[in-house]
């Protein structure tokens, strides 16, 4: 088994919330629960998730694929991913995200050498009067990212 007992058993937990023969409809949440303890969905994660809930692993692969928040590759201790959808790119956006890249010294979809960090550009978080707005670990909205906020976010994180 990939995962702890831990994380089955939150597995569990979202699979009692649907009827016993649609145990497939928490694949979703089996995937965040997953990439939570590993930190990337690989495909053998994703055929154990497949074949704990009875569902074809392609199957599996195509809902991990098609939503921005699982990774597909390894990534970095944190993700940092950046809207630059067009509310944000007019307020800021671009600017905040040539700031992170050249501060990082990566691109988007790249990660530090240190594995300390991966940056993505994001789709809009519904946060567009926040702009410049971050997203860490799709769990940690980090809103108004000015040069001096972005300099104190990853201080904070190589902590
Ligand atoms: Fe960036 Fe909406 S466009 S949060």
């Amino acid at each position: 088994m990939l995962l702890s007992e831990l994380a089955y058993k939150k597995i569990d937990r979202e699979v009692s919330k649907f009827p016993a023969d649609q145990k497939q409809s928490a694949v979703m949440a089996a995937l965040a629960i997953a990439q939570d303890e590993t930190g990337w969905l690989s495909p053998a994660l994703m055929q154990e998730i497949a074949d704990y809930l009875g569902m074809a692993a392609i199957a599996v692969q195509e809902v991990a694929s098609f939503y921005e928040m699982y990774n597909t590759a390894p990534t970095g201790k944190f993700k940092i991913t950046v809207c630059t959808n067009l509310p944000c790119a007019l307020s800021g956006g671009e600017q905040a995200a040539q700031y992170l890249k050249k501060k990082l010294g990566i691109d988007y979809r790249e990660t530090t050498a240190d594995g300390q960090f991966t940056l993505r550009e994001g789709e809009c978080m519904g946060a567009c009067g926040d702009s410049p707005v971050m997203l860490v670990n799709n769990k940690r909205m980090c809103s108004w990212m000015t040069n001096d906020k972005i300099d104190a976010l990853v201080e904070e994180l190589n902590k």
